[in-house]
């Protein structure tokens, strides 16, 4: 597929068989212990990202100390959930995600629905929050809410992850989809170039 470079005042964009794409955005999604916990939920939240179009550009599993968990949600100390949540996140395995798509941060945490479950079920039945989530805090999966936490916390799970360098290098071939699904690692990959 070809395709040329045009630059406007805010975004450059490409043109692509005739119409112009978006700068692919990026964020930062994890998949949260309780529902880590669980093989079909985990699997049915996977086949969820894929099912609407991002591209998984990593995924990995860890467990996080206390104090990662601490760090991670330092804004919300002083909360009264806040003690609750971060013994919370740091009880068992969880899966992380850097996910481009266009508009992805606002795209992933539509699809996750509200925070507190209970409104979720009762407003977004058929967001993942509300099929999925146990309790306001074990409530299934968390999503960057801006450009710049989407930053923050890309760096805080993927430290040797270059934004920069991707959008370069990688972001055009992505979004002209030049890719494939690695079903072993279950990332998007390029496609050999000929
Ligand atoms: P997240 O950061 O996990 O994507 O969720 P969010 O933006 O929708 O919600 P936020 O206000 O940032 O809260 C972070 C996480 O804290 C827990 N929480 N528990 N018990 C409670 O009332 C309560 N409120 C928040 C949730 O795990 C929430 O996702
Ligand atoms: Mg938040």
């Amino acid at each position: 597929m070809f395709w040329r470079q045009v630059t406007t005042t805010k975004k450059t964009m490409l043109l692509t068989a005739g119409r112009l794409s978006k700068v692919l955005q990026l964020t930062l999604a994890v998949i949260k212990p309780d529902a880590v916990a669980h093989p079909v939920m985990l699997e049915a939240l996977h086949k969820r990202i894929l099912d609407n179009n991002f591209v998984i550009v990593r995924c990995k599993d860890l467990v996080w100390r206390r104090q990662d968990s601490e760090r991670f949600y330092a804004e919300h100390s002083g909360r009264f959930f806040y003690q609750r949540l971060v013994e919370f996140m740091s009880s068992g395995p969880m899966r992380a995600y850097i996910l481009a798509r266009e508009d992805a941060i606002q795209h992933w945490r539509n699809l996750m629905g509200p925070t507190k479950v209970f409104r979720a079920r009762y407003t977004s039945p058929a967001s993942i929050r509300g099929q999925f989530g146990l309790t306001d805090t074990r409530n299934t999966t968390h999503g960057s809410d801006s450009v710049e936490s989407a930053q923050r916390e890309i760096i805080f799970f993927f430290p040797d992850f270059s934004e920069q360098e991707w959008m370069e290098k990688e972001e055009p071939a992505f979004r002209s989809g030049q890719i494939h699904y690695d079903h072993q690692k279950q990332i998007h990959t390029l496609s050999a170039q000929s």
